[in-house]
């Protein structure tokens, strides 16, 4: 059975890293959460005070930054680590969110990120979800969803996730952020969050997670079944 790439692109809070979880666990694909890479190099810069607009600090920081992914098996979540360490909790809190979008626009930290990205993924057998999956780190996946979903549904969502995590945060500043960053995100230089040419468009304003993960499921199997 050949192996493919899946790229799920599209806004923040579409639902698509926990159905990019799924499909993968279904398929038995690895996983891979770019958004989160982008998050860890986040919490380096602030915790190592790395100025954003200093090329040279920028440069020696991303020397310095080790990025992998591992598996909990109580939790049965996917959890990130920076240089060794446990921060999967840690970048998706809000402080995160709220600069992450600056910190990804930067053209040396998506070059060495996409680089990586291209690694973990150049023998195929991956679900990748991010921004700039269809359209940079592999043009060529067999399958491209882009997802989308109307802003006041996405707010609440973040909310909820943030809420099971103990954060709370009222649904004005969740929706200020989104569209901040969608803006970020949106109109950046370096490759910018655009829908490929050749990408499905997935509203899933009004969908559960179960239909979105059917539905890419049903497009990566006609698409194996092509091949
Ligand atoms: O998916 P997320 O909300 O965790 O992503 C965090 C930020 O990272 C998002 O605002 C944009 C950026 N990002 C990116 O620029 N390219 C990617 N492939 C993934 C995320």
């Amino acid at each position: 059975m050949p192996k493919i790439v899946i790229a799920i692109d599209g806004y923040s809070s579409c639902g698509k890293s926990t159905t990019a979880k799924a499909v993968a666990a279904r398929m038995g694909y690895g996983y891979i959460d770019t958004g989160a890479m982008y998050r860890a190099v986040s919490l380096f810069f602030v915790r190592e005070r790395v100025s954003l607009f200093n090329n040279k600090e920028i440069t020696a920081a991303l020397d310095e930054i080790h990025i992998t992914f591992n598996h909990n098996n109580r939790t049965d979540r996917n959890e990130t680590y920076l240089n060794g360490l446990n921060v999967e909790e840690e970048i998706r809190k809000m402080y995160i969110s709220n600069i992450v979008s600056e910190v990804s626009a930067i053209p040396e930290v998506r070059w060495s990120l996409v680089a990586q990205q291209q690694k973990m993924g150049r023998r195929r057998g991956v679900v990748m979800d991010g921004r700039d999956i269809g359209t940079k780190v592999f043009p060529d996946a067999e399958v491209k969803v882009f997802m989308t979903a109307d802003t006041y549904t996405r707010a609440r969502r973040r909310q909820q996730e943030l809420l099971a995590k103990g954060e709370l945060v009222n649904l004005e500043d969740i929706i200020k952020n989104l569209e901040k960053r969608d803006f970020i995100d949106t109109t950046r230089a370096e490759s910018p969050l655009v829908r490929a040419p050749d990408a499905t468009l997935l509203d899933t304003s009004h969908m559960t997670i179960e239909e979105q993960v059917d539905w890419v499921i049903e497009q990566s199997d006609r698409r194996l079944s092509e091949l």
